[in-house]
Parts: C-alpha cells; structure tokens; sequence
C-alpha cells in the first residue's frame, strides 16, 4: 500500500468535504444556481481577508493575481518598489519588468525580514515611486515579512500603495487588509484556503482603486474594473472553474465554522511545535528571527543533502515536502503546515524526519523532536 501524504506549501492537503462538493455534477455559471453560490462566496472572502471592499476571484493560479496588481494599479513611468527577500519577491520584479516598470529592488538576505525604514528612505527619495509589492510570508525562505509596519509607512505618502501577496498569509495569521491599511491583497487556492490549484484572489482598498482608474498598463484577462462590475453582480467575466467555485463555497463554511482567530491559533501552535522539534534534533531554523507560521524552513549540517532527504521523504513515506530553491537547494527542506493539518499531521512528518535523519547518519537523541513537538501540542 502506497499512502501520499502533502507537507509541501501549496498543493497542500484537501478536506474531504470539499473534494466531495467538487464531484458533484457541474452547474452552469450563468444560471441562478450559481449566483447563489458566488454571492456566498463573496461574502466569505470578505470576512477572511477582513475588507468592506470585494474580493475578486480569477481562474488562474496565484501569480495571475500577482500580474493584475502590477498592470492595473500602475501607468507608464511609474515606479515600483519590490522587497526581494526569495524566488517570490523576486516574481514581483519579474512582473514589473514585463510591464515596462522601472523598480528599485530591496534585496534582503534569504531567511531575514525586511526593514521597513528602508522603505521609507526610498520613498522619500524618489517621488517616482507608485506602489512596494511584498510577500506576507516568503513562501522561498519561511520568513514573515512585517507587513502592519511597511503599511504604516507607505500611508504617509499619498501617492504611493502597498501590495502583499499573502498567497501564503491569508488564512494562516492575521492579516486585516483594512485595519492595516493595506492597499492590496493577493491569493490563491492550493494554501490556507484548503483547495486545488486553480484560483486567485485579489482585493484592493478604495486608495489603489484610484490608481486602477487612471492605469494605463495593456492588459485583458485580468481586467480589475471589468472583474468588480461583474463581482457585483455574482458573477465572473469569462467562465469560471465552476467545481473549485463550489469547492470554495465549503471550504470558506468550513473557515468560519471554526472561527479565524481559532484557525490562526491553529496555525500558530502547528508551526510552533514543528520549530522546536526541529530546534530539540539539534537543527536550525533558515529563518529563525521571523518565522512564517505557514511552513518551517529546516537548515541541515553538513554532510546532510537536503536534495536527498526531500526524495527519501517520498520514496520511504509518501510524504511530499519542498526542497529549498536557488540559493537555498540542497541545503534546507521546508515542511507545511498551512490549511487542513491538525496536530497528529506533524507527529507524522517530525517522526518521518527523524527515522530519515537517523538513517542518514545524523546524530541526534531518537524521539527529541516528536518529544518536543508533543510537548507544544498537548492539551
Ligand atoms: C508567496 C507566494 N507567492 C506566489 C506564489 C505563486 O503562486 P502560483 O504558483 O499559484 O502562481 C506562491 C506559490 O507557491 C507563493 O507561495
């Protein structure tokens, strides 16, 4: 018997109830039917990116989300600041360059946050500058990016927003778009939200819905001002993924019945137990000063191929994790724990990196890290 097992950030796991809802035989996206699932759909995303504004939905993957908050919020000779703290902040670069848009990069080391005065300096100094595009948490590197603080800073100027792409933020902590201030908030399915790959969201504040009236930037499938007229009528400009519409439906039921604040507890006490069991075998954190409670980046000594351990996880266990990218490959693995894992999940995975390790020739105290982790997950 071969069991598969996700502990990768995104595809994640997916609830039952929701994979059933996306079996049953498909409706129409024009018929009533449908409206009625949109209209709830809205008002759910309403509650978990905490907004008045709507939340748009498009049938892409999150980076066209990403795309629709550069070509509809800028114009010819506006320019951007991009926080490039890993492979994610990097695509917000990449992004501005196709669309012609000067950038200034804020290169931050892998594994560390960003300071928002820097931020701050370059605002100051360039009056050029439109809108920052940040990660929430830099799915790459682990780290959460201290989001509240750069939104404090870029409200002071009046021409300028701020983007998060929270696609491994929204439904893991808390991330109130509009008590914060942030002017926009992109993300997808295949995270906290418990679903396939297959959907982005992006919502924006009424100060970048002003920078979406005078944009000039081509663009056409991710037409902001079309994708909100049509938002408000329950309904999708083109034609939607109609099953991960449905299976979104249950799973936003599913966020609510357990309340956001028990959901980011949740995740809290899920990524604070994979860290100390990984700190209790003897290992480091890749970002230990600023962890993302979405997944647990794990450095390894040397003599442990990261590259290895990642394909022994599967070929043992069935257990997908991430390798580290770029500059990061071969040296950490990264374990999820965002959407529908509970406290058994990472007994599993803390065990199976332990039986690994140990076969590996790693010397550690076998059970310290299920120890550890238990210790958190008690009670
Ligand atoms: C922080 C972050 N941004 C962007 C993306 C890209 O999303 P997608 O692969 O759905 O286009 C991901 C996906 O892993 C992500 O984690």
């Amino acid at each position: 018997m071969e069991k598969k097992y996700l502990f990768s950030p995104g595809p994640t796991m997916l609830p039952p109830e929701v994979l059933l809802k996306m079996a049953e035989p498909i409706m129409h996206h024009r018929e009533p039917e449908f409206e009625k699932v949109f209209a709830e759909i809205r008002e759910g995303l309403k509650y978990l990116f905490q907004t008045k504004n709507e939340v748009m939905t498009f049938t892409s993957s999150g980076t066209g989300a990403m795309e629709g908050a550069v070509s509809n919020l800028l114009s010819t000779g506006d320019k951007a600041i991009v926080i490039r703290g890993g492979k994610f902040g990097e695509r917000w670069g990449e992004i501005c360059k196709a669309y012609g848009i000067e950038f200034v990069p804020i290169d931050v080391e892998w594994g560390k946050a960003v300071d928002p005065k820097r931020i701050q300096e370059i605002l100051q100094s360039d009056p050029k500058i439109r809108a920052v595009y940040t990660q929430a948490s830099e799915t790459s590197t682990g780290v959460k990016h201290p989001i509240r603080e750069i939104a404090e800073v870029v409200k002071r100027f009046d021409n300028a927003v701020v983007i998060v792409d929270a696609i491994t933020g929204i439904g893991v902590f808390d991330i109130p778009m509009d008590a914060w201030g942030l002017d926009g908030v992109v993300s997808g399915s295949q995270k906290a939200l418990m679903l396939p790959p297959g959907l982005s969201f992006a919502a924006l504040s009424d100060k970048a819905w002003k920078f979406v009236e005078r944009s000039n930037l081509p663009k056409y499938y991710f037409d902001f001002k079309k994708e909100l007229k049509n938002t408000k009528k329950n309904q999708s400009s083109y034609t939607p993924a109609i099953s991960l519409f449905i299976g979104l439906r249950e799973s936003l039921r599913m966020i609510r019945k357990e309340g956001r604040e028990a959901v980011f507890r949740r995740h809290e006490r899920l990524a604070e137990a994979t860290r100390r069991a990984v700190k209790a075998m003897g290992l480091d954190l890749y970002a230990p000063d600023s962890p993302s409670n979405a997944l647990t980046a794990v450095k390894f000594p040397a003599g442990i191929d990261g590259e290895k351990l990642k394909a022994l996880f599967f070929e043992k266990f069935g257990i997908t994790v991430a390798e580290g990218q770029e500059q990061a490959k071969g040296k950490i693995i990264r374990i999820a724990h965002l959407g529908y894992y509970d406290r058994l999940d990472m007994i599993m995975v803390i065990s199976a990196l332990e039986m690994l390790l140990k076969e590996m020739g790693y010397g550690f105290e076998l059970g310290a890290g299920v120890r550890a982790a238990e210790e958190v997950l008690m009670g």
